[in-house]
Order: structure tokens, then sequence, then C-alpha cells
């Protein structure tokens, strides 16, 4: 049996850019629920394999209930304060929270999310994905593809549904991005919380005053709700609704371009595009870390969880393990990876996961249609990774094309 990891998590991708770090696998080969020690010496739990995460996600004697802090990851935050016990919850953040607050506060935005509703937004969404697209082409070559597409796509989409105004996406795009680093200081991501915290309380303030035609205003519609659960409810739409799919696009694109057979087979069959998009989620799993609070002693694979115990699952080790997907470490359009663990699974499992497929056909399918001979600016091997960021992407993608007479 494998040892406890003394140091926390490996974060650096020793096995390349798009699999899990080599310690992870070797975890997940030897013993997928295992012990390891946060810096700050306590022992906890980190679960990689495919059935091991599926088994404790769909546990909720494994709890989410976490305090403002946990939207980052103890063991890498300095000035983090230790997690023994779960903290008081911080309003609206259902992500965070347990049955039944959390029942309570899903189900009012259940009925915004279903597929129906996102297939109408569909042609919305193409709309954005062509104009941002004329714009990139009127560009002259290199680009880099976050800040011209990969981010404003999904920012577009997500204010619109929302009733943010863009022209805000200074204060939430920042904020957001101080908030995800792990590695600036943790009174620093909470001051980024807090100024887009309080961005959004006033905005709610305003549409329960004076409610407009959005899912925000729908919410301060309902008078149950308090001020504080709409922001953090708001804060919570608006980070996972435009971060985690632009990573998607960013990193996917880079994705593709290192595999450019599986490219050129997508350019000449955009039927292969939806099948594309989940074959991407599951080999990149951006969101890979997250963690849950055994609130009682469980068993798990085997293993005694004592309750107290912080337990981490790394959805990236679950969607690349061998048992589950065959040559899990290649990017193989054709497969079947739906049924793939990047969007959890259980009652948290995602919310916004048919708007980020559609976005992602719709972002994808217009890059490789209007760009077909799009390709890296520089070499990969400079391609700047976000190791230390919540949710894995590129920091930039600069790339460039063969200029066509339009
Ligand atoms: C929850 C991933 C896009 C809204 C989650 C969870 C994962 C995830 C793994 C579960 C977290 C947990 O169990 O603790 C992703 C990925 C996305 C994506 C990989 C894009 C590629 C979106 C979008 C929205 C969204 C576009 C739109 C608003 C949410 C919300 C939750 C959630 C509200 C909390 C659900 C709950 O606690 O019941 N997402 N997400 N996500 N996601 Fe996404």
């Amino acid at each position: 049996m494998s040892q406890p990891i003394p140091h926390g998590l490996p974060t650096q991708r020793d096995a390349g850019p798009f699999n899990p770090p080599r310690a992870i696998t070797r975890l997940r080969e030897t013993r997928p629920v295992s012990p390891m020690i946060f810096p700050d010496g306590h022992q906890g739990w980190i679960v990689t394999g495919f059935d091991a995460v599926r088994e404790m996600l769909a546990d909720t004697g494994f709890s989410s209930r976490q305090d403002l802090g946990v939207l980052h990851l103890p063991y890498e935050t300095p000035g983090m304060p230790t997690f023994t016990e779960p903290a008081p919850q911080a309003p609206g953040l259902f992500i965070a929270m347990d049955p039944p607050d959390h029942t309570r506060l899903r189900r009012m935005l259940t009925g915004a999310f279903t597929l129906r509703r996102m297939r109408q937004l569909e042609e919305r969404i193409v709309d954005i994905t062509e104009h941002l697209l004329d714009e990139m082409a009127r560009r002259r070559a290199p680009v880099d593809l976050v800040t011209e597409f990969a981010l404003p796509l999904p920012s577009l989409v997500i204010c619109e549904m929302l009733g943010v105004a863009y022209a805000d996406r200074g204060n939430f795009q920042v904020n957001t991005a101080r908030f995800l680093d792990k590695e600036l200081p943790f009174d620093q991501q909470q001051a980024a919380f807090l100024e887009l915290h309080g961005y959004l309380t006033e905005l709610v303030t305003r549409k329960r005053a004076e409610p407009g035609e959005d899912l925000l205003s729908d919410l301060a519609r309902h008078d149950a709700l308090t001020i504080e659960e709409l922001a953090g409810m708001a804060f919570l739409l608006l980070l996972a609704g435009h971060e985690t799919t632009a990573n998607m696009l960013g990193l996917g694109t880079f994705a593709l371009l290192e595999n450019p057979d599986q490219l050129a087979e997508l350019h000449a069959d955009h039927e292969l595009l939806p099948g594309a998009v989940d074959e991407l989620l599951r080999y990149l799993s951006i969101a890979d870390i997250h963690y849950r609070y055994a609130s009682a002693d469980i068993e798990l694979c085997g293993e005694q969880i004592a309750e107290g115990s912080t337990v981490l699952v790394s959805l990236l080790a679950a969607n690349h393990d061998p048992r589950r997907f065959d040559d899990p470490d290649v990017l193989d359009i054709h497969r079947k990876a739906r049924g793939h663990q990047t969007f959890g699974h259980g009652i948290h499992q995602c919310l916004g996961q048919q708007l980020a497929r559609i976005e992602l056909r719709a972002g994808f399918g217009g890059l490789i249609r209007r760009f077909p001979t799009l390709r890296l600016a520089i070499p990969a091997a400079e391609v700047r990774l976000k190791t230390n960021m919540q949710i894995y992407g590129v920091h930039e993608l600069p790339v460039t094309w063969r200029e066509t007479p339009q």
C-alpha cells in the first residue's frame, strides 16, 4: 500500500499538460481511496478511482458544507483557517450546502437550466459566437484566443442570462481570477470575493426594486430569498457561468491543436462535434478538485473514513481511470465519453452542464469552421498553464492562421 502523500496535492503537470500529475495516477493505481496529509498537519483523504469518486459523490454523508474559504483549498492557501468541523454557511452559495438548504435554493433554478430552455438559447449563443469570430477575423494574427474569444463568449452569454452589464466585466473577470488563484494570500482572495459580492449585492437590490426580464430579476421576485442569498446565488452563477466554459474553450483548443488528426476529422465531419465536446470535457476535467467533509464514520471502497475527515476528489484522475475508459490519456473523439464525471455526480451535479455543452459546441464548431488553418503562434511548451488556479486552463493561447481573401 502506498504511503500518505506528505505535502498535499501535486499540481505540476509532469505527465503533460492534459494528464493528471504522475503521483496522482500512482495513487489511483495503488489505492484509489488514499490517506493524505495536508500541510497544516492534519490527515485527510483523496479519492482518485472512477467508481470510488462516484460512490463518494453520491453519498450525502459526505457534506459539502464549507465556510467562505472552502471555495479555496485550505492546504494550499497561506492564512486559511483549519477546518475541523463545518463552519457557518455563506448565504446563497448552495454549492457549499447540504439538504434541505441546498435543495431549497437549487430548486429555484432548475427550471431556468433545463435542456429545453437551453436549446431555446442556442440560436442566440451561435449569434454571439459568430459575432466574436467576425471580430477576430478582422484582427491581424497572432491574437490571444483567450482574450478575443474563449473568455468573452461565456461571459456575454451569462451576462445576458443573469442581467449583468457586460460593460462591468472588468470587475467580475478580474475578481474571479483573483478569487480562484491558489497562490494569492488568503486575504487577497477574500478581498476579491468581497468586492464582487458587494457589486452583486447592489445589483440584486436594484433588481428587487425594479425587476427586469432576466434570471436574477426572476430570483429577486421570490420574497423568501434575502438580499444576501440573492447575492450569493448571483455570485455562484456568474463565476461558474463564465470561468469554467472559458477555460474549456481555451484549453480545449490547445488540446485539439496538439492532436491535429482529431482536429482534421472534426473539420471534415461536424456531426462528430457533440461527441468530441464530451470527450474534451472528460479528457481535460478542468474543475478537477472538490472536497467534502465526512459527517459520520463512513466506509468507502474498503477504507474507513472517520467522522470529521476532509475528503478530496480528483475528477481528472477519475476520468483518466483505465478501469472505466480505455487508453484514458489519449484524446479520442470517437469514444463514448458521456458518463464522465467532469460535471460531478449526485445532488451537486453541475446545474449549467447543458448550457456549457451548447456553448462549447457553438464555440469549437464556429472556430473550426471559420479558422481551418488555426495554429499555435508559440511553441506548445511555452503555453502558460493555470496550475495555480482552482479551475485549470491556459492563461493565454496565442494563435495564428493563414489569411484568406474574404
Ligand atoms: C456545479 C463543473 C459550467 C453552474 C458544478 C460541479 C462541477 C461543475 C464539477 C459540482 C461541484 C461539486 O460537486 O461540489 C463545471 C464545468 C463546466 C461548468 C466543467 C464547464 C465546462 C457551468 C455553467 C454554469 C454552472 C456554464 C452556469 C451557471 C454550476 C452551479 C453548480 C455547479 C450553479 C452548483 C450545483 C449544486 O451545488 O447543486 N459544476 N461546470 N456550471 N455548476 Fe458547473
